[in-house]
């Protein structure tokens, strides 16, 4: 099998890569990237980049269809991935996040891959009360981040292909990578109580985020790249995550706190509500890929984090300011102009370059 991970040099990709690698060992498996993030690793001695045949470098927005040429599976992981990103850089966003997306999609289509998968959110339900949302239930995407995945989603439902599509609308990410970030909630929780003993909840503790461990996600792209159409149809959207892991932030600041003693919590209760609460119903994925269902759990993923951080020797209690947050990353390469405003990369002169 040949696999293609589009955008694999970030916080999933070398988890992805790993996993991939080592379920797939004969598998060809390369990875195409412009590389925002290369440079955060988190204390590796060796490139996450070595668990491919291949790394290629470039921009999804002018990528080529002879790129996609040969390949059995796609996997579309580049993005503009959160919401404080997606608010500071919204064209882009929908340029990266939806328009590269079905661009990649249609190509792939074009040249014969037989599958597709897209990294998509369980974000697209926004503020959603009265339980657990299923996939058929009403979508509410606020911000530019959920518009552009949901977008996405009606794009590859609408390509007239053979191509088997899944869109796995993955519940919030945690977990340790060899490019950590510490903008997610339990990873933040984590960092605080390492360096600070206090996690400052940045709301009421009150909305509901469900949780996957970055491994656990990566089990499930490894179920969608050769999904039979006769289990879910050609296309499908379906939460990925368990049913045993929609919580409350509140809940997970005190597992965090359980796990590094003397941890105290501190709880904004006069936080504007946050725009982002909602359970997930994850029964479809139980029952599509029963071999794939996730593994982690959150406990797990919270001693995961605290080895990898104590590797780190981590001590930084200024990291919201860090190169671990994906939003400071590029605002630091913008002012350091090596990105463009569209987040394109700038050429370096030969004689800035020689100074
Ligand atoms: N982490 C989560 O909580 C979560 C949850 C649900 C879905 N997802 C989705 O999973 C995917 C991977 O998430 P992540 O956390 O690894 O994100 P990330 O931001 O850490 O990595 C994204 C990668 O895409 C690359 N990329 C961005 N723009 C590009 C462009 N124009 N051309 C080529 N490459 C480009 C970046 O360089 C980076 O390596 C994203 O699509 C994200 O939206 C993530």
């Amino acid at each position: 099998m040949k696999v293609l991970i589009v955008g694999n040099m970030g916080y999933v990709g070398p988890v992805l890569s790993r996993y991939l690698r080592a379920a797939r060992p004969d598998a060809t498996i390369h990875g195409f990237d412009n590389a925002y993030f290369a440079h955060c690793l988190t204390g590796v001695k060796v490139l996450p980049e070595r668990s491919l045949d291949e790394q290629f470098y470039g921009d999804v927005r002018t990528i080529s269809k002879d790129m996609l040429r040969g390949y059995d599976a796609v996997i579309q992981l580049a993005a503009i991935s959160n919401d404080p990103m997606g608010n500071q850089f919204e064209a882009v966003t929908m340029d990266v996040n939806q328009n590269s997306a079905l661009t990649v999609a249609g190509y792939a289509a074009e040249v014969g891959v037989k599958h597709f998968v897209f990294a998509s959110s369980c974000s697209v339900y926004g503020i959603a009360q009265g339980g657990p949302r299923k996939e058929s239930d009403a979508l509410n995407p606020i911000t530019a981040y959920a518009k552009s995945k949901i977008g996405t989603e009606q794009g590859l439902q609408a390509l007239d292909t053979e191509m088997v599509v899944t869109c796995l609308r993955f519940a919030t990410a945690c977990g340790m990578s060899d490019r950590l970030r510490l903008d997610l909630v339990l990873n933040d929780y984590v960092a605080c109580a390492l360096t600070t003993g206090e996690i400052t909840v940045l709301s009421d503790g009150t909305p509901w985020r469900p949780l996957i461990d970055v491994a656990d996600m990566a089990r499930a792209m490894d179920w969608a790249i050769d999904r039979k159409p006769e289990n879910g149809g050609r296309y499908l959207s379906v939460n990925a995550g368990s049913n045993s892991s929609n919580y409350q932030v509140k809940d997970l600041a005190e597992a965090v706190a359980a796990a590094v003693p003397g941890t105290r919590i501190s709880i904004n209760y006069a936080a504007p509500v946050d725009s982002r609460s909602y359970q997930a119903d994850f029964t479809l994925y139980e029952k599509l890929a029963p071999t794939h269902q996730p593994l982690v759990d959150l406990n797990q993923s919270v001693q995961n984090l605290i080895a990898g951080l104590k590797r780190m020797d981590f001590k930084d209690q200024d990291f919201r300011k860090s190169n671990l947050i994906r939003l400071v990353v590029l605002q630091d390469h913008i002012s350091s102009e090596r990105l463009s405003r569209d987040l394109e990369w700038q050429h370096v002169e030969t004689s800035k370059a020689a100074q």
